[in-house]
Protein backbone atom coordinates (compact mmCIF):
# COMPACT_ATOMS: atom_id res chain seq x y z
CA UNK A 1 0.00 0.00 0.00
CA UNK A 2 0.94 3.25 -1.05
CA UNK A 3 2.41 5.61 2.15
CA UNK A 4 0.46 8.93 2.25
CA UNK A 5 0.47 12.27 3.91
CA UNK A 6 -2.09 14.67 4.64
CA UNK A 7 -1.63 18.23 3.29
CA UNK A 8 -4.05 20.20 5.34
CA UNK A 9 -5.04 23.84 4.24
CA UNK A 10 -7.23 26.40 6.27
CA UNK A 11 -9.27 29.54 5.92
CA UNK A 12 -8.99 31.34 2.38
CA UNK A 13 -6.24 29.97 0.73
CA UNK A 14 -8.82 28.57 -1.85
CA UNK A 15 -8.10 31.85 -2.99
CA UNK A 16 -4.70 31.71 -3.50
CA UNK A 17 -3.63 33.47 -7.20
CA UNK A 18 -5.60 36.56 -6.72
CA UNK A 19 -5.40 36.67 -2.96
CA UNK A 20 -2.92 39.32 -2.09
CA UNK A 21 -0.28 38.21 -4.55
CA UNK A 22 2.19 40.81 -2.69
CA UNK A 23 1.88 38.46 0.43
CA UNK A 24 1.08 35.37 -0.51
CA UNK A 25 2.62 35.15 -4.38
CA UNK A 26 0.29 34.31 -7.52
CA UNK A 27 0.53 30.33 -7.69
CA UNK A 28 -3.11 28.51 -7.16
CA UNK A 29 -3.51 25.96 -4.25
CA UNK A 30 -3.98 23.55 -6.83
CA UNK A 31 -0.68 24.41 -8.75
CA UNK A 32 0.86 24.33 -4.76
CA UNK A 33 -0.74 20.93 -4.95
CA UNK A 34 0.78 19.48 -8.12
CA UNK A 35 4.25 20.86 -7.43
CA UNK A 36 3.96 19.02 -3.78
CA UNK A 37 2.73 15.71 -5.52
CA UNK A 38 5.20 15.76 -7.85
CA UNK A 39 7.96 16.66 -5.42
CA UNK A 40 6.57 13.54 -3.26
CA UNK A 41 6.40 10.95 -6.48
CA UNK A 42 10.35 11.13 -5.63
CA UNK A 43 10.38 9.11 -3.07
CA UNK A 44 6.91 7.17 -3.41
CA UNK A 45 4.91 8.59 -0.95
CA UNK A 46 1.38 10.01 -1.59
CA UNK A 47 -0.32 12.83 -0.91
CA UNK A 48 -4.16 13.54 -0.01
CA UNK A 49 -4.86 17.06 -0.44
CA UNK A 50 -8.06 19.41 1.10
CA UNK A 51 -8.51 22.87 1.86
CA UNK A 52 -11.36 24.20 4.02
CA UNK A 53 -12.81 27.66 5.33
CA UNK A 54 -14.91 25.29 8.24
CA UNK A 55 -12.86 24.76 11.49
CA UNK A 56 -14.79 21.94 12.09
CA UNK A 57 -14.39 20.30 8.98
CA UNK A 58 -10.34 20.52 9.30
CA UNK A 59 -11.00 19.22 12.47
CA UNK A 60 -12.70 16.31 10.93
CA UNK A 61 -10.09 15.61 8.37
CA UNK A 62 -6.84 15.63 11.04
CA UNK A 63 -9.15 12.65 12.72
CA UNK A 64 -9.93 11.03 10.33
CA UNK A 65 -6.19 10.75 9.11
CA UNK A 66 -5.24 8.35 12.31
CA UNK A 67 -6.23 5.51 10.11
CA UNK A 68 -4.13 6.15 7.34
CA UNK A 69 -1.82 8.92 7.06
CA UNK A 70 2.31 9.19 8.50
CA UNK A 71 1.84 12.62 9.34
CA UNK A 72 0.50 15.93 8.48
CA UNK A 73 1.79 19.47 6.71
CA UNK A 74 -0.95 21.85 7.83
CA UNK A 75 -1.09 25.64 7.40
CA UNK A 76 -4.09 26.68 9.21
CA UNK A 77 -4.49 29.77 7.73
CA UNK A 78 -6.02 32.74 10.09
CA UNK A 79 -6.84 29.59 12.56
CA UNK A 80 -3.36 29.60 13.34
CA UNK A 81 -3.87 32.41 15.60
CA UNK A 82 -7.44 31.65 16.82
CA UNK A 83 -7.96 27.79 17.56
CA UNK A 84 -7.38 25.85 20.90
CA UNK A 85 -9.67 22.93 19.05
CA UNK A 86 -7.25 22.77 16.09
CA UNK A 87 -4.63 22.39 17.90
CA UNK A 88 -6.56 20.08 20.67
CA UNK A 89 -7.32 17.66 17.13
CA UNK A 90 -3.18 17.22 16.49
CA UNK A 91 -2.43 16.79 19.94
CA UNK A 92 -5.02 13.94 20.15
CA UNK A 93 -4.24 12.09 16.92
CA UNK A 94 -0.96 11.89 17.55
CA UNK A 95 0.57 12.24 14.20
CA UNK A 96 4.00 14.21 13.67
CA UNK A 97 2.77 17.35 11.93
CA UNK A 98 4.44 20.15 10.46
CA UNK A 99 2.90 24.03 10.51
CA UNK A 100 3.76 25.93 7.04
CA UNK A 101 2.99 29.16 6.49
CA UNK A 102 3.67 31.21 2.91
CA UNK A 103 4.00 34.51 4.55
CA UNK A 104 6.71 35.18 7.50
CA UNK A 105 4.03 35.57 9.88
CA UNK A 106 6.83 36.73 12.74
CA UNK A 107 7.48 40.01 10.59
CA UNK A 108 3.81 41.11 9.88
CA UNK A 109 1.12 42.24 12.40
CA UNK A 110 1.67 40.98 16.33
CA UNK A 111 -1.41 38.96 16.33
CA UNK A 112 0.17 36.64 13.78
CA UNK A 113 3.60 36.19 16.13
CA UNK A 114 1.68 33.97 17.67
CA UNK A 115 0.74 30.38 16.85
CA UNK A 116 -1.76 28.10 19.14
CA UNK A 117 -0.64 24.88 16.85
CA UNK A 118 3.28 25.24 16.53
CA UNK A 119 3.94 23.82 20.47
CA UNK A 120 1.98 20.66 19.03
CA UNK A 121 3.71 20.10 15.90
CA UNK A 122 7.40 19.15 15.13
CA UNK A 123 8.01 22.49 13.58
CA UNK A 124 6.75 25.46 12.05
CA UNK A 125 8.00 26.97 8.36
CA UNK A 126 7.15 30.57 6.89
CA UNK A 127 7.80 32.82 4.70
CA UNK A 128 9.35 30.67 1.95
CA UNK A 129 6.06 31.27 -0.48
CA UNK A 130 4.72 27.99 -1.84
CA UNK A 131 8.26 26.86 -1.55
CA UNK A 132 7.10 26.44 2.42
CA UNK A 133 4.88 23.47 1.53
CA UNK A 134 7.76 21.62 -0.20
CA UNK A 135 9.95 22.42 2.72
CA UNK A 136 7.42 21.40 5.32
CA UNK A 137 6.82 17.73 3.27
CA UNK A 138 10.70 17.40 3.40
CA UNK A 139 10.76 18.32 7.07
CA UNK A 140 8.36 15.68 7.63
CA UNK A 141 9.63 13.01 5.49
CA UNK A 142 13.07 14.30 7.70
CA UNK A 143 11.32 13.84 10.91
CA UNK A 144 9.62 10.21 9.73
CA UNK A 145 13.23 8.68 8.74
CA UNK A 146 12.11 8.69 4.90
CA UNK A 147 15.12 10.56 3.45
CA UNK A 148 18.22 9.22 3.03
CA UNK A 149 21.12 10.84 4.54
CA UNK A 150 22.65 13.17 2.03
CA UNK A 151 18.86 14.49 1.48
C1 LIG B 1 -0.90 32.32 6.38
C2 LIG B 1 -0.59 33.40 7.43
C3 LIG B 1 -1.80 33.67 8.30
O1 LIG B 1 -1.49 34.70 9.24
C4 LIG B 1 -2.96 34.15 7.45
O2 LIG B 1 -4.11 34.32 8.27
C5 LIG B 1 -3.24 33.23 6.31
C6 LIG B 1 -2.12 32.70 5.55
C7 LIG B 1 0.29 32.11 5.41
O3 LIG B 1 0.30 31.08 4.73
O4 LIG B 1 1.16 32.97 5.29
O5 LIG B 1 -4.39 32.99 5.96
O6 LIG B 1 -1.14 31.09 7.04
Amino acid sequence: MLSELLLLSGPNLNLLGTREPQVYGSMTLENIHEKVRAHLRKYEIGVRTMQSNHEGVLIDAIQEARGWALGIVINPGGFTHTSVALRDAISAVNLPTVEVHLSNVHAREEFRHHSYLAPVCVGQIAGFGWRSYLLGVDALLGHLGKLTESE
